[in-house]
């Protein structure tokens, strides 16, 4: 469930956001205990991984073509390395060698993983797990595409997969290709070939470098009387599929550009209308989510598996259906909304989503409840702003015009807001809700002092206690409000919250002032800026 309702945030959330990070933990004790540290650069080996340190990084450096290095916290306040390991006991691929260590510069340094040859790191991108990690190793480590040299094998490589990219270049030595090249070393779940001999070109009707997707297509069969309906509400839609080349010709000006041809690739890779099936698997948390130095609960945090294909396409809108898709009639409503998906692509994603099945967890972040569909919501992901229609119209032409208007800036944003409970000011911290937040935070005679919290954030828990505590030392205070605000039931006009607890405080006066508080979470510092008027000396 935690899983579930993690990754349903990508949609509370903006996905294309940073993440915060907390930084200086006890820098002056670890340096105190650093001197302790072996000076020596030998290299130690602990379960296949390398264990590397500052004095010995280096060497580990210039005896490898590759290294992957994972990069844990730094002893002195943390663990060790441990998903290395995990990793380090698939080593033998290609030339490519794991290392854990950790790597001590300005406090401690957040978990990453990223290769060290010629020292220029790379980051790792894609799945975090053994065996996203070991397919990104081999990307790197050989050619990352496969060289396809007659019409046989080209034909069983296009045939292998759902999606292949195959890159056709009269020199394969070229700048073009080496872009080609790049972009199949990081872009780690879609095959990948190559292809040069002129044979090639005229088979798959080319006559220049051209970057071509082959793309097993899912094709709406159309609606004769309604005899595609299926027996069981259960059974998979009778979709037809056929073999689609889209060929994208590489500039012979400008050439192939990194960053264009993985957009293009991620926008194409995805289905038209995507499904949102969150299957419950276990997946691990990405690193820098469990270890890193980080006190804030990222949000959203990075969405696992089957979710992670719609979150990291970096669509800037996702136009959602929500629909009972134990109804026949309910499904009926995907044809139009297919329709509407292709003058869209690549600027709105359409997802699916069956408010029966995984869809459900996510309701709460749209405040829906199963009853409520079928309806639409557009997401902006940039600020997780969500747009609704005033009355649901499912028409290909009204969910066009609808994210026309959105798009234009034409419609308002729909805000979220829990009901205030009864006893919202009896208590010393004070409930807000979305519809009564304005009225207390900017109230001019008041400091007030909130908390934007998740349920589900550690962080949060961790310091309920601190707050209630603050809440109780000030409660005599007539111009001092400690309040609090579940900020994945509420949202608000102009104050977006990027991560897990937020701390505004919103000074008494005019101006509508607001300050985050960003230090220690702990009732004598929270007080000490109290009494400062909002600053720390
Ligand atoms: C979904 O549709 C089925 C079939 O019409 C119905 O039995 C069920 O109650 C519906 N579920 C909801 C939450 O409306
Ligand atoms: C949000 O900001 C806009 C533009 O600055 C302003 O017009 C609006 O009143 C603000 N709304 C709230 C609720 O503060």
């Amino acid at each position: 469930l935690v899983w579930l309702l993690l990754l349903s945030l990508a949609w509370l959330g903006p996905v294309l956001g940073e993440e915060q990070k907390d930084g200086q933990v006890g820098a002056e004790e670890e340096k105190e205990k650093e001197e302790d540290e072996v000076l020596s650069d030998e290299i130690k080996e602990e379960d296949n991984v390398l264990v590397l340190h500052e004095h010995n990084f280096a060497r580990a450096l210039s005896e490898h073509r590759l290294l992957l290095v994972e990069f844990c916290e730094c002893p002195h306040c943390g663990q060790g390395c441990g998903q290395g390991h995990i990793v380090g006991r698939d080593r033998g691929v290609g030339q490519g060698l794991w290392a854990g260590g950790w790597w001590h510069r300005e406090g401690c340094q957040p978990v990453e993983r990223c290769r060290g040859d010629v020292r220029v790191p790379l980051h790792v991108t894609g799945r975090m797990d053994t065996q996203g990690i070991v397919r990104w190793m081999q990307r790197r480590a050989g050619p990352s595409a496969t060289l396809l040299q007659d019409t046989d094998t080209a034909a069983a490589f296009v045939d292998s997969q759902d999606l292949v990219v195959v890159g056709f270049f009269k020199d394969l030595g070229g700048k073009a290709a080496q872009v080609f090249y790049e972009v199949a070393a990081e872009m780690v779940d879609v095959p990948f070939g190559v292809a040069e001999a002129a044979e090639l070109f005229q088979a798959y009707g080319l006559s220049a470098d051209t970057v071509c997707l082959f793309k097993k297509v899912r094709r709406w069969p159309g609606v004769v009387g309604s005899s595609w309906l299926p027996a069981s509400p259960h059974q998979p839609l009778p979709w037809q599929f056929d073999d689609r080349q889209t060929d994208f010709p590489v500039d012979p000006e400008q050439g192939l550009d990194t960053a264009e041809l993985m957009q293009l690739i991620r926008v194409h890779s995805l289905q038209l209308v995507m499904e949102f099936t969150n299957e419950v698997r276990a997946v691990p948390v990405p690193i820098s989510v469990l270890r890193g130095p980080s006190s804030l609960c990222p949000h959203p945090p990075p969405p696992p598996q089957t979710s992670n294909q719609i979150f990291s396409a970096k669509i800037p809108h996702h136009m959602l259906l929500f629909l009972n898709k134990s109804s026949s009639e309910q499904l009926l409503l995907q044809e139009s909304f297919r329709a509407a998906a292709g003058a869209f692509r690549g600027e709105v994603l359409f997802v699916v989503v069956d408010v029966n099945g995984h869809g459900a967890d996510v309701l709460p972040f749209f405040g829906m409840t199963p009853a409520d569909a079928p309806t639409l919501r557009l997401v902006r992901m940039e600020n997780n702003r969500k747009y609704q229609m005033d009355q649901d119209t499912f028409s290909a032409a009204a969910i066009g015009s609808f994210i026309r208007a959105v798009l234009d800036g034409r419609v308002k944003p729909r805000l979220l807001s829990a009901e205030p409970p009864e006893d919202w000011d009896t208590r010393p911290v004070k409930v807000l809700v979305g519809k009564t937040f304005e009225q207390v935070a900017y109230d001019e005679t008041k400091n007030v002092f909130v908390k934007f919290y998740a349920p589900w954030c550690s962080h949060c828990q961790a310091m309920a206690a601190a707050w209630e505590e603050l809440a109780e030392r000030y409660k005599d205070h007539e111009d001092i409000v400690i309040a609090e605000m579940d900020a994945t039931a509420n949202e608000l006009e102009n104050i977006t919250i990027h991560g897990f607890p937020t701390l505004h405080y919103f000074p008494a006066g005019p101006g509508r002032k607001m300050v985050e508080y960003k230090s220690t979470r702990d009732v004598e510092t929270f007080s000490k800026f109290l009494e400062n008027g909002g600053t720390l000396p």
